[in-house]
Formats: C-alpha cells, sequence, structure tokens
C-alpha cells in the first residue's frame, strides 16, 4: 500500500468521533472482552435488530464470540474511558483479570452486562466475514438494557471526549 495514502486514510479517519464499547463474550471458549469503536447499527428489520462490530483477529476475544455464539456489546458512559483502557489491554492486564475490575452481571444468554454502560445490547452470532485483518461480526440483538444516565463516551482525534449539545 502506498505509504502517503495509509498515512492520509488514519488522519482522516481520525477524525470522525465514534461511539465506545466493549465486546464481551461467555461460554465454552471463555470469558473475553474487547474495547471497540467499530459498532454499527445495521437494521431492525425482522425478527430482531442487528448491528456489527470489526474486531482484530489478533484479539483472544474474537475467536471467543464465534465459538460462544454471541458477546454483549456495552455501549459506555462518558465516566468509563479507564474501562475502555481496561478491555484494550492499556492497563497491561491478564485478559481474563478485566472482568474481576468492574461490576457486571450475565445477560440473559449468559453475555456480560458491564454495570454503567448507557445500553447493553446482547447479541446472538448472525453471521461473519474475515477481512484481512478484521473478524466483520454480525451479531442479532436479543435483549437491551437501558441506563438511567444515557451520556456517551466518545472517541476521536486519538482521544476520548464527551459529547456536547450545540446551541439550537
Ligand atoms: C477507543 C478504542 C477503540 C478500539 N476499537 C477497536 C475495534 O473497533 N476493533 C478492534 O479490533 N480493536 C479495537 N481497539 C483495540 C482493542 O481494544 C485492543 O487493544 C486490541 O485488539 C488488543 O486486544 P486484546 O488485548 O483483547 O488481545 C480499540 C481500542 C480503543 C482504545
Amino acid at each position: 500500500m502506498d505509504a502517503q495514502l495509509k498515512h492520509d486514510y488514519l488522519e482522516g479517519m481520525s477524525r470522525a468521533a465514534t461511539f465506545v464499547a466493549v465486546a464481551t463474550t461467555d461460554g465454552l471458549r471463555g470469558r473475553f472482552g474487547v474495547t471497540v469503536s467499530s459498532m454499527t447499527s445495521v437494521s431492525t428489520e425482522g425478527d430482531y435488530p442487528s448491528l456489527l462490530i470489526c474486531v482484530h483477529y489478533l484479539s483472544l476475544a474474537a475467536p471467543a464470540m464465534l465459538a460462544n455464539r454471541g458477546f454483549c456489546l456495552n455501549l459506555l458512559n462518558e465516566e468509563q474511558s479507564g474501562v475502555a483502557n481496561l478491555f484494550a489491554g492499556r492497563e497491561g492486564d491478564h485478559p481474563s483479570a478485566r472482568f474481576d475490575a468492574v461490576d457486571w452481571v450475565p445477560g440473559p444468554n449468559g453475555h456480560p452486562m458491564i454495570d454503567g454502560a448507557v445500553a447493553n445490547f446482547e447479541c446472538q452470532m448472525a453471521t461473519e466475514l474475515w477481512w484481512k485483518t478484521h473478524h466483520v461480526i454480525v451479531g442479532e440483538v436479543t435483549s437491551v438494557r437501558l441506563s438511567e444516565d444515557s451520556r456517551p463516551l466518545l472517541y476521536g482525534g486519538r482521544s476520548y471526549h464527551r459529547a456536547v449539545k450545540l446551541e439550537d
């Protein structure tokens, strides 16, 4: 790939503001979680709404989500940048120890719902595409838990932000 193209692509994408979520999974393959900003809502047609995430193939959470046939997407609150860093491995922990550092409860299908998240979307695996370095994973949302506080954590310009409403 042309180095200038790659540089400009990464710089351009750094200017996008995204949500920050932690995708968690539990089941026969074990309990794992990884921070993602690649969440996209896909559709509300059919029996269940669906969403997608892109997870790097080297993340231990990716094969676990595929083998466990599901995951929970925990959309983080603006106070939870520490949780985002924890599940991005920035605290130098062991993946299984991440769950000792946060409060969580199992969702109806057993995937960890992190307390304090603005929304928890529990998903069953729908389909997956392996594209170069990432698994593009589509989940069907079987349950949603909403918190009282709806202020989301944002990521853009290579740092965390909170959303501020513009004047009308
Ligand atoms: C704000 C933020 C967003 C991220 N988004 C993604 C993402 O969408 N997909 C992904 O594979 N990794 C993403 N990462 C990196 C992973 O969280 C993690 O650092 C990396 O995959 C190593 O995972 P592991 O320690 O679970 O193996 C993000 C990290 C941060 C801090």
